[in-house]
């Protein structure tokens, strides 16, 4: 039995005095201080009888209590429990629709074997291959759990309470929450015509400013902007600032005067550039991500980095898609021949969109936006609506993006 706490509650009044002595009663006739009347455990009371908490768990930090959970995609189950739709397609997550080419699968399986072993924390095999890829040298690569692990990591590293994070809007909804997990200031620039106000953003440093993202292509509007206007921000920034370019679609880019700004990452201590297995390559359920930055934020990033959570499957599935680049290339050339197929064909239905440049398309139907995304997931196909904004839509495979077309109304005029 647990040591009696020193203030010992008296004897249980509902005891008759004189009665037998109750098994549950210590010697003496007083009531075992971590027994109620009946001899149930006091909820009340831990043991040496001090007050613990009865319903309400403690609560979390005042900095996570107002902050929104990251919302994924519906699936295509939701739409089959929702509308009863069997077939529901989904198109919301910005997923590449083949599975791993069959040299990925064949070291997936291999790897399978070894999964009782931690991987390599610092996924090193991966980096050197990730800097001899990328011509820069490995102290310049860290690599995450996903994007948005190394988000999350830039978060940790380099933004304190108090500092302000610029982004655009509508951008990538992780961001606000990286920021303010951190205790820094979401600082939101509204879009130009569907794309990042890189001089807004700029007129919107401040000495507090702590860091910069600029996702290019952005996420949900598909546009990307140029390199220079990247660079010239870069140039603005104020000495204690990073600017953060997050290349999540960069492979699926076309426009030939939309660079990607590697080189700035290369030369300057101030630019990172982050890149991911999850799109192009197809791997989005092994979470590896990649950064190109000066030694210095590397070193950083790692310091935050939580252990082993870049997988060995992860790992291994990576340096082989890297292995693959013919097929990787050949399947990206395919969804963005599709996507430009599906761009012609929400046209042809009177929709104006901007230039897509990543593996979605952008309807920027601003208050139709949840009733757009229901009609479509009534027809069977999930896509992705931001309130007040418009409807992303992923590039699927050619059945799936026949059946998105077919399902999509005529724009109303
Ligand atoms: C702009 C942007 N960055 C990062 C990510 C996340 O990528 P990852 O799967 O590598 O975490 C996404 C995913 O939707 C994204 O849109």
């Amino acid at each position: 039995m647990a040591p009696r706490s020193p203030q010992a509650p008296p004897a249980d009044p509902h005891l008759t005095a004189g009665g037998p002595a109750d098994p549950l009663l210590t010697a003496g006739g007083r009531a075992d201080p971590h027994l109620t009347a009946g001899g149930r455990a006091d909820p009340h009371l831990a043991a040496g009888g001090r007050p613990v908490q009865a319903a309400a768990p403690p609560p979390p930090a005042p900095r996570i209590a107002g902050l929104p959970a990251y919302r994924p995609g519906r699936s295509a189950a939701d739409a089959r429990a929702d509308h009863g739709v069997v077939d529901a397609i989904k198109l919301a997550s910005n997923e590449l629709p083949w599975g791993p080419v069959p040299s990925v699968s064949d070291a997936l399986r291999r790897q399978a074997a070894e999964v009782n072993r931690y991987p390599d924390h610092l996924a090193r095999r991966l980096r050197m291959r990730l800097a001899a890829e990328l011509g820069v040298p490995p102290s310049r690569v860290a690599t995450g759990a996903g994007a948005v692990g190394l988000l999350n990591q830039l978060a940790l590293a380099f933004v304190s309470p108090g500092d302000e994070v610029v982004r655009g809007e509508p951008s990538f909804e992780a961001y606000p929450i990286f920021t303010r997990l951190a205790g820094g200031t979401d600082v939101a620039v509204p879009n130009q015509d569907h794309r990042l106000d890189l001089d807004g953003m700029a007129a919107a440093l401040t000495t507090r400013t702590k860091m910069v993202l600029v996702a290019n292509p952005n996420n949900p509007t598909g546009t990307a902007v140029g390199l220079d206007a990247i660079a010239d921000l870069a140039g603005s920034l104020p000495p204690r600032a990073l600017l953060v370019v997050d290349e999540a679609y960069r492979e699926f880019v076309t426009d030939t005067s939309a660079g990607s700004a590697l080189s700035l990452a290369a030369e300057r201590s101030n630019v990172v550039v982050l890149r991911t297995f999850s799109k192009a390559h197809g791997l989005a359920a092994l979470r590896v991500g990649y950064a190109v930055a000066h030694p210095e934020v590397v070193e950083a990033l790692d310091k935050v980095l939580i252990p082993f959570s870049v997988g060995a499957l992860g790992q291994v599935a990576a340096v082989a898609s890297l292995d693959a680049a013919a097929e990787v290339t050949s399947r990206v050339a395919a969804a963005t021949a599709e996507r430009r197929r599906l761009a012609a064909g929400v046209t042809a239905a009177g929709w104006e969109i901007p230039d897509p440049q990543a593996n979605f398309i952008w309807l920027p139907v601003g208050a139709g936006a949840a009733s757009l995304a229901r009609e479509l997931e009534r027809s069977g196909v999930v896509v992705r609506p931001f309130a007040g904004a418009g409807v992303r839509v992923t590039v699927g495979t050619p059945t799936d993006n026949d059946r998105f077309l077919a399902a999509l109304p005529p724009a109303e005029r």
